[in-house]
């Protein structure tokens, strides 16, 4: 496995395999690897002859308040991680290999990007549509997988990967959860023992919801029972509950269209979010 720091390393190791035709996937990741990301790592290697993972802590995307000094980093644990599953290249980039000095292009995901997330957390979207749009130029991949769990994020990068007309496959790759249901994520290890044993009524709750729908209950009376039930096992705030469209993430109207109930609520210091 090979490690390259600048995005010229990385544009001439693709390029030599584009060169015979190999197709390159890719994974973008902040580290803190769990088997969530492994399995988005093996879904690569079924759909490319090359897998190069992304190692970047992306500043942009978080806001003034949030974790981005906390942000876990093991970069040794990660490499090994990367190294045992089959990753042919990691890109981890210094930030002024991403965004130069005198950097001032942002990609912003109109309407998909504004709103769940795009409003609890206000520039979110934005930095992550800008930094896989500089990931996806510079390693060019034939496609790149994300995980589910983050459906709003998999939303705007496929719209953003489409409109610039980038010819990347985005591809899901379906949540893996603990085994009691809880998503599993990289900011779990912030949760207390006390906060992880009600972690898991997170998951519970939207499938019920989903149950629920399903069979024919009202999408804003599944909403709010949801929500009061969260607040009432300890999350506070819940940011939202909703049942959606499962392509624009518009509120659900259409029986005849796929759905998703996507939801995000805190424990104590934690944001989790959820979907299924
Ligand atoms: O999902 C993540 O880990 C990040 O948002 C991503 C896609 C790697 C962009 O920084």
């Amino acid at each position: 496995m090979k490690i390259v720091r600048t995005a010229s390393e990385l544009r001439s190791v693709v390029d030599l395999w584009h060169r015979v035709d190999m197709q390159v996937g890719m994974v973008p990741t902040m580290g803190a690897l769990h088997d969530g990301h492994l399995s988005l790592i093996h879904m690569a290697a079924l759909q490319a002859d090359r897998v190069v993972a992304t190692l970047f802590v992306n500043p942009t995307q978080f806001g003034p308040n949030e974790d981005f000094d906390r942000y876990p980093r093991d970069e040794d644990a990660d490499m090994a991680q990367f190294r045992a599953n089959g990753v042919d290249v990691v890109f981890a980039p210094p930030p002024d290999e991403i965004y130069p000095p005198g950097d001032a292009t942002l990609v912003h995901v109109q309407g998909i990007g504004d709103s769940l997330d795009g409003t609890h957390r206000p520039g979110f979207f934005t930095g992550v549509a800008t930094v896989v749009a500089r990931l996806f130029t510079i390693g060019r991949p034939d496609c790149a997988v994300f995980g589910e769990k983050d459906y709003q994020q998999l939303q705007v990068i496929r719209r953003m990967a489409q409109d610039l007309h980038l010819g990347v496959r985005v591809l899901g790759a379906p949540t893996i959860r603990e085994a009691d249901g809880l998503a599993m994520s990289s900011r779990n290890r912030y949760l207390s023992d006390a906060e992880r044993a009600i972690a898991p009524v997170l998951h519970e709750t939207i499938r019920s919801v989903a149950e629920e729908v399903a069979s024919g209950a009202e999408p804003g009376t599944q909403e709010m029972r949801a929500i009061e039930l969260l607040k009432a096992t300890g999350f506070d705030p819940v940011d939202y509950v909703t049942v959606c469209d499962a392509h624009t993430l518009d509120p659900y109207v259409d029986r005849d269209r796929p759905v998703r109930v996507l939801a995000a609520a805190w424990l104590g210091e934690t944001r989790l979010i959820d979907n299924v």
